[in-house]
Order: structure tokens, then C-alpha cells, then sequence
């Protein structure tokens, strides 16, 4: 039988990387969309190298529908996976209008070409940030959306999008997954977070640290409602994440004109200080803690109820937190 094809765009990213195994190792053939403006040509060798085998990756951008045509000119694909965007939270307000522009006009641009070459079918990486700071973890989806950065706007925007695409256009189906916080790496060498622009993501942050320890490693806040005081999120493995896509896909072979926002996370809260101390006791190092009053609108606790990935998708996370942090760090 012939492999289904899959667009992976913003696939030489961080997560889509990890997507791209996952969609190998269940016999179907991704090719690669990105622009490289987080990612370089170096990670899809990696790729490469880790798979040994070719990645079929086009470079191109969605702000270009030309360039979205020319991929589908050459590809039949039965589904799309959308990962592009900029990401940056606090970027996000003071670069607003190119947050508008990737996130959403990017997200209008592929709709329209999918539509022209009749692949209806879209998985979307949306964000725990749609649920604002005010949202009581574990947060589930029927929670109202909100946000007070524009990168959380674009998300909440493109899952509206999306679900009315669904609603007036019956041959479409999408997912939006929401994703917490996916850390770690399947091979720390070829295929770490490595972004060109940093999102200010803590395991990274936390690696800098370990590699300098004259490098002090802020937490901000520790008299927050959480067991130690410091903030409590929630952390889920990068093949945990990478294999709801492929649970996702699988749902939208089976159901038609099916439109769902959901949440993946490991559904299982972690404190900073209790990732500090896990590190601490893989590496045998000693990070140079600094306590810092809390960051405007950060929240205490952020984690999710993952009991509609569960039913909807078949989700169970397999990884635990001992093999997020070994897989983020060379051990
Ligand atoms: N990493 C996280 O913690 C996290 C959490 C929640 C949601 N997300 C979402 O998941 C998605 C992927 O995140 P990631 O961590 O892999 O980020 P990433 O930056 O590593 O990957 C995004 C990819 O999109 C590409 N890209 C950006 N603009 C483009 C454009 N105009 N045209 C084509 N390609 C473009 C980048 O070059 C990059 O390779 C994003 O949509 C992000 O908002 C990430």
C-alpha cells in the first residue's frame, strides 16, 4: 500500500523533528515545509543522519502561497500538520504585527491553498497559553480561552479559525492540540532544542546553567500556593508529544468533519525546584539558585486534564520525569 503523505509545516523545528520520526515509525511519509527562520538546513542533516535515510524538505514560506502551491504542485497529501509560528510570549507584544502575520495570516494562507488542492484534513499546535493566567489547574478544555499576549491571541484565533472552517465547511476536520510544556530530546546530539531565538524555555535555560555554574539560574517567585512555593507546570516528554500528532491524524482518518481543541501535557505537575533538584541529582552539579519576586503575569500553577486526549485519542504519555530531564542534557 502507499504511505500516506504528510506536511509538516515549520517541520525542521524543535517539535517538528520529533514529529517527523513519529510519523516514519508508523509508515507514513512526512515531507517538510519551513522557512528556516528557527531552524537551519544543519537540523534536517541531523535528521538525516539520525534516520539515515533522505528527508524531502522544501524551503519556503507561509507568508507565500506561491510557495505553499509549489509543495502541493508536487505532493498528494491526505493531511497537514501545522507548526510554524513565532513563539515568543514577550517578543510577541512589542513584534505584534509579525505575530499577526506568521500566526495567523501564515494559518489563512494554508487553509486556502489546502483548499485548493482539496486536503481538508489539518492538526494544529496551539498552546496552554489560551487559557490565560487566571484559568484554576488542571485546566481542562471546556474552560473559556483567554489571553493577555498576542502570541496566546494568535493561538486563540487560529483554534477559532479552524473551528468555524469545520462548521461551514463540511469536507474539512481539524484538531488543535494544546500543547504545556514538551521537553528533552530522542538524541541529545542530532535532535536537541536548539532554536536560533529563544523562547525563554526553562530546560534549555536550565542546560546554560549547568554548563556555567558561575551562571546564576533565576526562579521567579517561591511563595506561590504550589508544595515548595516555586511555580508548577507541566512538563510532557518531546515523543509524547510527537506521537498525539499521529494519534491526532489517525482520529481525522476515521471521523469526518470533526473539529476538537485539546489538551496534551503529562497531566502530572512539576515545581521548578523540583526540576532544579532532578537535574541536580542526574548531573551531580549544584545550580547557582537566585529567588526573584514574582514576573508580572505569571502564574502559580499551569497544568493540564488530559482525560479528553485519553477518550477522544487513545493518549497515554510514556515517559516520566527522570527521562525528560536524561534527555535534555549530555548525561
Ligand atoms: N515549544 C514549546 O514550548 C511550545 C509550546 C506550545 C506551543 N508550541 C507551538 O508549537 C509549534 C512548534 O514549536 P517549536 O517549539 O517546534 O518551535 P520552532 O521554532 O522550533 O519550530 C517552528 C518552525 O517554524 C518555522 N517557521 C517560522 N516562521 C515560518 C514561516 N513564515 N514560514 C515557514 N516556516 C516558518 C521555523 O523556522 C521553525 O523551524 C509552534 O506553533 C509553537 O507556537 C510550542
Amino acid at each position: 500500500m502507499k504511505k500516506q503523505k504528510i506536511l509538516l509545516v515549520g517541520g525542521s523545528g524543535y517539535i517538528g523533528t520529533h514529529i517527523y520520526l513519529a510519523l516514519i515509525e508508523k509508515g507514513y511519509d512526512p515531507v517538510i515545509f519551513d522557512n528556516f527562520y528557527n531552524s537551519s538546513e544543519k537540523k534536517v542533516k541531523n535528521l538525516e543522519k539520525f534516520i539515515n535515510s533522505d528527508v524531502n524538505c522544501f524551503i519556503g514560506d507561509i507568508l507565500s502561497a506561491s510557495d505553499i502551491e509549489k509543495v502541493f504542485e508536487d505532493n498528494n497529501f491526505s493531511g497537514v500538520i501545522h507548526l510554524a509560528a513565532l513563539k515568543s510570549v514577550p517578543d510577541s507584544n512589542k513584534d505584534y504585527i509579525n505575530y499577526y502575520k506568521t500566526n495567523i495570516l501564515g494559518l489563512i494562507n494554508l487553509i486556502h491553498v489546502m483548499n485548493k488542492y482539496n486536503t481538508k484534513r489539518l492538526i494544529f499546535s496551539s498552546s496552554a497559553t489560551v487559557y490565560g493566567e487566571n484559568a484554576i489547574s488542571p485546566v481542562n478544555e471546556s474552560m473559556k480561552t483567554f489571553s493577555n499576549n498576542t502570541y496566546g491571541l494568535t493561538k486563540i484565533i487560529g483554534e477559532d479559525i479552524l473551528e468555524n472552517t469545520c462548521k461551514v465547511d463540511k469536507e474539512w476536520s481539524a484538531i488543535s492540540l494544546r500543547y504545556f510544556n514538551p521537553a528533552g530530546s530522542r538524541e541529545y546530539d542530532l535532535l536537541r532544542e536548539e532554536p536560533k531565538k529563544s523562547a525563554g524555555n526553562l530546560f534549555p535555560i536550565i542546560e546554560n546553567c549547568l554548563l556555567d555554574k558561575d551562571k546564576k539560574f533565576n526562579i521567579f517567585g517561591n511563595d506561590y500556593k504550589t508544595p515548595d512555593g516555586t511555580p508548577m507546570r507541566d512538563f510532557i516528554h518531546i515523543d509524547d508529544l510527537a506521537n498525539s500528532h499521529v494519534l491526532a491524524l489517525m482520529k481525522l482518518e476515521t471521523d469526518t468533519n470533526y473539529y476538537n481543541a485539546i489538551n496534551i501535557g503529562s497531566g502530572k505537575p512539576r515545581t521548578v525546584l523540583e526540576i532544579v533538584k532532578k537535574f541536580e541529582e542526574i548531573t551531580n552539579k549544584k545550580l547557582n539558585i537566585v529567588f526573584n519576586e514574582r514576573r508580572e503575569n505569571d502564574i502559580g500553577s499551569s497544568y493540564a486534564d488530559i482525560s479528553l486526549a485519553k477518550k477522544e485519542l487513545g493518549f497515554e504519555p510514556a515517559h516520566d520525569l527522570d527521562s525528560i530531564c536524561r534527555s535534555s542534557i549530555k548525561v
